[in-house]
């Protein structure tokens, strides 16, 4: 009997040492203490012990139950916690990290040239996106009845206000607003009812630039663009100046780059038209200006290689992401 007891005891020692987890510790228990453990078996058996033996097995069996007792307590305490069924938590795995978002494309174009303006002491201002006619056409030497106005054709309201087609208004609200000097570049979206495809959207960005004074010339403008063109694109960029017409400028030029063997269009310019100065009320024989614009998409577009202006507005991530 005292063999089978030490036999147990080595047998339970074996076992011990392969619990991790509480379900093994519980199976432990079963198969030593349960109704029909292996112990218990040892128990029924004290009764055919002889007499004089049997108060030194009784001990020894009890000692051995409370051994088992006490390490099926331990061993259910030292296995892994469980959350729930059979997974567990690994506290070593990396966290998730919660998705952040970031600045659109477009805006960190606006930001880039906003700040090359800046450091030639450009101001930056914002004019309202619903606008009034006046401001859109008339105060911009656009009469209602001129072809140019087809050029610049907007959304109206019901209330005979309409959506501005260009940054330009921002000139007048500046120039009604204030007195000069003025060194202004104002971003914001325009509206155009054109038909989207690849390279047109019925909204865009734009951004204007304006600069009156008493002595602002036309070679003012050239080097202001200048110094612009070649921080955005590049030291070596090569500049060119066209004759063009705008309602608002005269003389007016677009400005293109050099691309390759080519030249592409960037933005359209020229001195301010005096009739403009007449609708704000300033004195046309003293003050002097020029103007500018640039579509921001289409800067983007060239200079990150982008092929589809529809990809601007489609908050597909897989875009965005890759300008984040
Ligand atoms: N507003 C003109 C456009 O949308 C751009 C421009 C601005 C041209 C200022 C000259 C001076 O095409």
């Amino acid at each position: 009997m005292k063999d089978q007891i030490n036999h147990l005891e080595n047998e339970a020692r074996e076992d011990l040492a392969r619990i991790d987890s509480a379900e093994m510790a519980e199976a432990f228990r079963i198969a030593y203490l349960g109704k029909k453990g292996k112990l218990t078996e040892l128990f029924k058996q004290l009764g055919t012990v002889a007499p004089e033996e049997k108060k030194s097995v009784g001990a020894e069996l009890n000692r051995l139950k409370q051994w088992l007792e006490a390490s099926v307590e331990t061993a259910k305490q030292e296995a892994p916690q469980q959350v729930s069924g059979k997974e567990t938590f690994d506290g070593s795995l990396p966290g998730i990290r919660p998705s952040s978002g970031s600045i659109h494309l477009l805006q960190q174009t606006i930001q880039e040239i906003s700040t090359i303006f800046n450091r030639m002491g450009f101001e930056i201002v914002e004019g309202p996106e619903i606008e009034t006619e006046f401001h859109n056409f008339t105060a911009l030497n656009i009469p209602l009845d001129h072809p140019s106005r087809d050029a610049f054709d907007t959304f109206y309201t019901t209330h005979g206000q309409l959506l501005r087609s260009q940054t330009s208004t921002v000139q007048i609200r500046v120039m009604q607003n204030r007195k000069p000097p003025l060194k202004i570049i104002a971003p914001g979206r325009v509206y155009r009812p054109d038909t989207v495809d690849a390279s047109h959207s019925f909204m865009f960005h734009q951004i204007e630039g304006l600069m009156v004074d008493d002595a602002v010339t036309f070679s003012d403008l050239k080097g202001v663009l200048h110094v612009f063109l070649r921080a955005l694109f590049g030291s070596e960029t090569k500049i060119r100046f066209r004759p063009h017409f705008f309602p608002f400028t005269e003389p007016s030029v677009e400005v293109d780059i050099q691309w390759g063997k080519g030249w592409l269009e960037i933005l359209g310019a020229g001195s301010v038209d005096p009739n403009v100065f007449d609708e704000v009320k300033y004195d046309k024989s003293v003050v002097r200006g020029f103007a500018f614009g640039l579509g921001v998409e289409r800067i983007a577009m060239l200079r990150h290689g982008i092929t589809d202006i529809r990809h601007f507005f489609e908050n597909d991530l897989r875009f965005l992401k890759q300008f984040s």
